[in-house]
């Protein structure tokens, strides 16, 4: 008797109902008047004396688990049917995470991530800028082309009111309202009146940094900005500083690094050169300190400002800058970020 009960725990464990009728057969093959488990009882009358209290738990035993069995299944099959009946099934486990960040979302933040460790803080300003934020402030003279309709989407004319053309209007914003000490980073997007193409945007996305304390040296700018391009593509990465012009910094320069994807050796993103350009920068020219009201006797700085897109696709190498504005979920899925 002991090996037919133990056959049927078996049985049990292992039975599977894919629908109620398969489930009602169970029942009735083991419970029902003529079932199995009241026969076992019927036999129980032929068990031994010794053997009768081991054996009543036994038969209780199988009973308790056939019971158990059918209302888990009854269960599943009711919540089952409940599920496909409104098209969606909420207990089933999820793929992994749901969405991913835009790859530059993963690159601002990364950049912010770096800066932030050495002490530099977030700011923001707004994207329709006037023109003394945009241009005068930073010593643009009256006459110079970026005013020009070409470059810059003028909202209004006298005064003028325009989408800002660069990240560059937050350094002025910041200034005026907080004296030095003060170290920020400023991302955001900027606008300008482009063709649409692989390697330009009307819209596209900066991050603005500003530096200004008592004694800041062109020292200072290099070993912050060599710090930054290691962090951000790795410690083998080699950079090198080539003279530049920009209204606002005086010396001014353009940073290059090392080709990430030939390795320095040349190849069409470096134009065979090895190196690509990924910012501009310079020591705040004394005409920006004194329009926002900082002493430039006291005071020096240093200020860079980097595209966001253009980093992006060299560290992914990614070759047509358009990908990042179609949403075509292709490209997206395949950038993962933990933050
Ligand atoms: N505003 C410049 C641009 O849009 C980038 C830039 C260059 C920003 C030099 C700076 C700087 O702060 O010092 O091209």
């Amino acid at each position: 008797m002991k090996d037919r009960i133990e056959e049927y725990l078996r049985e049990v464990e292992s039975f599977k109902a894919d629908g109620h009728e398969k489930l009602e057969e169970f029942r009735i093959k083991f419970l029902s008047k003529k079932g199995l488990i009241p026969g076992l009882f019927a036999d129980f009358k032929n068990v031994a004396a010794e053997e009768r209290k081991e054996m009543g738990q036994f038969i209780n035993k199988l009973k308790n688990e056939v019971q158990e069995k059918i209302v888990n299944l009854k269960d599943q099959l009711d919540s089952s049917s409940e599920s496909t009946s409104s098209g969606l099934d909420l207990s089933l486990p999820a793929h992994g995470p749901m969405g991913t960040r835009h790859p530059l979302s993963i690159v601002r933040n990364d950049i912010i991530d770096i800066f932030a460790r050495i002490g530099f803080t977030v700011s923001e300003g707004p994207e329709i800028e006037d023109d003394f934020h945009n241009f005068t402030a930073l010593n643009f003279p009256e006459d110079h082309p970026a005013r020009d309709m070409q470059d810059t989407f003028f909202i209004e004319k006298d005064p003028d009111i325009a989408l800002r053309t660069h990240t560059s209007s937050v350094q002025v914003r910041v200034m005026e309202t907080t004296q030095p000490p003060i170290r920020t980073i400023s991302p955001g997007r900027v606008f300008r009146n482009e063709a649409i193409s692989a390697r330009a945007h009307c819209i596209f996305h900066q991050v603005e940094g500003l530096y200004v304390d008592e004694n800041v040296s062109f020292a200072d700018l290099k070993q912050t900005l060599f710090y930054f391009a290691k962090e951000l593509f790795g410690e083998e990465t080699e950079t090198r500083f080539r003279p530049s012009y920009f209204p606002f910094t005086e010396p001014s320069a353009e940073m290059d690094v090392s080709c990430n994807i030939c390795g320095g050796k040349g190849c069409n993103v470096c134009k065979y050169t090895g190196w690509v350009e990924i910012l501009g920068c310079g020591m705040v020219d004394p005409n920006v300190l004194e329009s926002c009201n900082i002493d430039s006797k006291k005071y020096t700085g240093f200020a860079f400002g980097m595209g966001i897109e253009r980093i992006t696709m060299l560290k992914y190498q990614i070759n047509d800058l358009r990908l990042f504005f179609e949403n075509d979920l292709k490209f997206l899925d395949q950038f993962k970020s933990s933050y």
